[in-house]
């Protein structure tokens, strides 16, 4: 693709059936489509139809003529030592492996298998496994805990469960079979199969008749041949589960075919990757990025992927660029928090290694503050770029895409709409186009392009009420995101309309921390927020009214009732939603009607001004809020 980037937009909209026709050339189709786009029941969105294709097949069976013996899938465990290098060939087998090992405990097509895993190899087998047979898989990241993950088994139903003894993050041990009985315990759902991968990290118990070993069940099935199937490209390849302003988190749900088109697309005009280099995300394979542009994307490409269970500073903060210069990476991608972490160690770690293979460092999943983003471009010598996109897109909305052309990016912003996006800036109140340099929600008008979410998993009325009809008058998605453009057409991202917060780059829900609170016997109501960090991001600071004030009159009950607050979140969300600090209130502010004024409580969290107040119902809640905060 010549041109520019807004010349190849523009015609993204003007032509999309031309347009994505041509993208749709870069895989594999068992059977060609018949049609682009069908567009007859908005804002549903359905991609290629009757082509048939695969992901597994477009990721690994299609390179094992010319990249057979390259890497395929690089293993680097920092927290076991462990480090283990698949090729094409290699990778091939083991999910062929995996996928008998599935088949025969009775998964088949459009059957859900969820995938509750740390960053182990066997975990993408598995994603790919599925992805074979036509399997639905559901990962959900291994920090969330019993409650969150009951949900997700709970909507998901899955047939299938694999899972692992234990994760490690620096250096703990986390053993995931308990959080796992528990949560299937509370789930109505009973999965008829649980498949472990064993580590040797913690004891497990397993359920006679429902457990099954993975080791054992590989050893059976070692000479297996599994066909791909064969899709149609609306079929579903996965959910995966995120959080929005309810406390019940959505199930995004991805297609096979235009997934597959907008990866190969992106991997070649934002990601710049080539078939036979090496690719390296540090994110988790519980997060979309991780999806994308740990599992599919790079693979699609043909790029050997490093899966990295680590942190980024053990053994010490230069370990992500000694990956780097081992297995001459030439494209990265992280998240912001990660090199505000490395920021706050020697800065000599960035220059011990040989990190020229880098093309450039990609960064997405929360605001890159422009003091790290020009630590990381000066200390590495390398171009950063920003990528804004979200669960919901599965790839970037805004970006610069140096396959096409060279645009400069400019700091602080993720760059322009990404073609296929018809991106729109609106008031918030009047639906109102607003212009350069106005404060509006990033939008997008649809149809949404390739590889976005079809819909929510079994809620199609909860995907056209929740993301098309949040702004008045039109029929627009919504990234529930603030933003701002300038003259020269570069985004800036300014926060979430919504509830949602943004932990080192993990998004969570409110709402979901708060019912998680509420469940404690001694709260009665609590409202949490997401409060700026220099490190984090965000971190979430609750504010909970006692059913018996009295109890806390002393300073120890407190603390030790707070303490208890954040274990009861560590039980049941995970550690990752666990707040800051829990303050105690007699009186939550709100406004007359009843809704607690949440950004007014942020506010004051930030040193900042409330705003508008003419509605609440009792000033002195924000008094309680400033002492409590004192
Ligand atoms: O608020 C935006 C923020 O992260 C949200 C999406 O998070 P998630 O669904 O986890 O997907 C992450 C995919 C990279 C967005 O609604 N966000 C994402 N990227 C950026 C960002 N905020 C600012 N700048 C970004 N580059």
């Amino acid at each position: 693709m010549g041109g520019s980037l807004k010349a190849a937009h523009a015609r993204s909209i003007e032509d999309r059936e031309g347009f994505w026709a041509e993208q749709a050339q870069l895989i594999d189709w068992h059977e060609p489509f018949e049609k682009v786009l069908d567009y007859s029941r908005p804002p549903f969105a359905r991609w290629f139809v009757g082509g048939q294709t695969n992901l597994c097949h477009n990721a690994v069976d299609r390179h094992l003529d010319s990249l057979g013996d390259e890497p395929a899938l690089i293993y680097v465990s920092t927290e076991t030592d462990q480090e283990r290098v698949y090729t094409f060939r290699e990778l091939h087998a083991e999910v062929v492996r995996m996928a008998a090992i599935m088949q025969s405990l009775g998964v088949g097509r459009g059957d859900r298998v969820l995938i509750y895993m740390p960053m182990v190899a066997e975990a993408i087998f598995a994603m790919l496994a599925c992805a074979r047979i036509g399997a639905i898989h559901s990962v959900v990241f291994g920090g969330f805990a019993s409650g969150s993950l009951a949900s997700r088994i709970e909507d998901a139903s899955p047939s299938l469960i694999v899972s692992a003894d234990a994760g490690s993050r620096a250096g703990k041990v986390i053993a995931y079979k308990p959080l796992l009985d528990e949560a299937i315990r509370l789930s109505s759902h009973k999965p008829a199969n649980v498949l472990m991968v064993d580590r040797d990290l913690a004891p497990m118990t397993m359920v006679e008749g429902r457990d099954h070993d993975y080791s054992t069940l590989r050893e059976r099935h070692l000479d297996a041949k599994v066909p791909v199937t064969w899709l149609e490209s609306n079929e579903v390849s996965y959910t995966l589960y995120t959080s929005g302003t309810t406390g019940r988190p959505k199930g995004v749900q991805r297609d096979v075919g235009g997934y597959a088109v907008a990866l190969a697309a992106s991997m070649k005009h934002i990601y710049c990757g080539n078939a036979g280099e090496t690719y390296f995300s540090s994110s988790d394979i519980g997060w979309v990025v991780g999806h994308s542009y740990i599992v599919y994307g790079p693979l699609i490409a043909g790029m050997a992927t490093i899966v990295y269970e680590g942190t980024p500073v053990r053994p010490d903060a230069g370990i992500l660029w000694q990956l780097v210069e081992k297995y001459r990476v030439t494209v990265m991608f992280s998240a912001p928090t990660a090199i505000r972490v490395l920021k706050k160690q020697d800065p000599s770690h960035l220059t011990r290694y040989d990190t020229s293979s880098l093309r450039a460092l990609f960064l997405a999943g929360e605001p890159l503050d422009e003091p790290t983003a020009r630590w990381i471009s000066e200390g590495l010598g390398r171009p950063i770029i920003d990528n804004y996109w979200q669960t919901e897109t599965g790839w970037p909305i805004l970006t610069v895409a140096h396959g096409i052309e060279q645009t400069p990016t400019r700091l602080g912003s993720p760059g322009m709409p990404m073609y296929g996006y018809d991106v729109r800036l609106l008031h918030e109140q009047t639906g109102r186009e607003v212009g350069a340099n106005e404060k509006g929600v990033i939008a997008i008008v649809p149809p949404l392009p390739p590889g976005c979410m079809q819909t929510v998993w079994g809620d199609d009325d909860r995907f056209v009420s929740t993301y098309f009809e949040s702004i008045p008058g039109r029929q627009v998605y919504s990234t529930f995101d603030w933003g701002i453009r300038d003259d020269d057409g570069y985004y800036f991202i300014l926060g979430r309309t919504d509830d949602v917060i943004n932990v080192a780059g993990h998004r969570l829900g409110t709402r979901e921390i708060e019912e998680s609170i509420s469940s404690h016997p001694a709260v009665a109501e609590v409202a949490v927020v997401g409060v700026a960090d220099q490190l984090k991001g965000q971190v979430a600071v609750g504010f909970a009214v006692l059913k018996d004030p009295g109890s806390i009159e002393q300073a120890d009950a407190r603390l030790a009732l707070e303490g208890e607050i954040m274990r009861t979140v560590d039980r049941q969300l995970g550690a990752v939603a666990r707040p800051a600090r829990v303050h105690f209130v007699t009186l939550l502010p709100k406004t007359r009607s009843g809704k607690v004024l949440r950004r007014s409580i942020q506010a004051l969290c930030e040193g900042r001004d409330p705003g508008d107040l003419t509605t609440i119902e009792d000033p002195g809640a924000l008094d309680q809020v400033r002492q409590a905060l004192a």
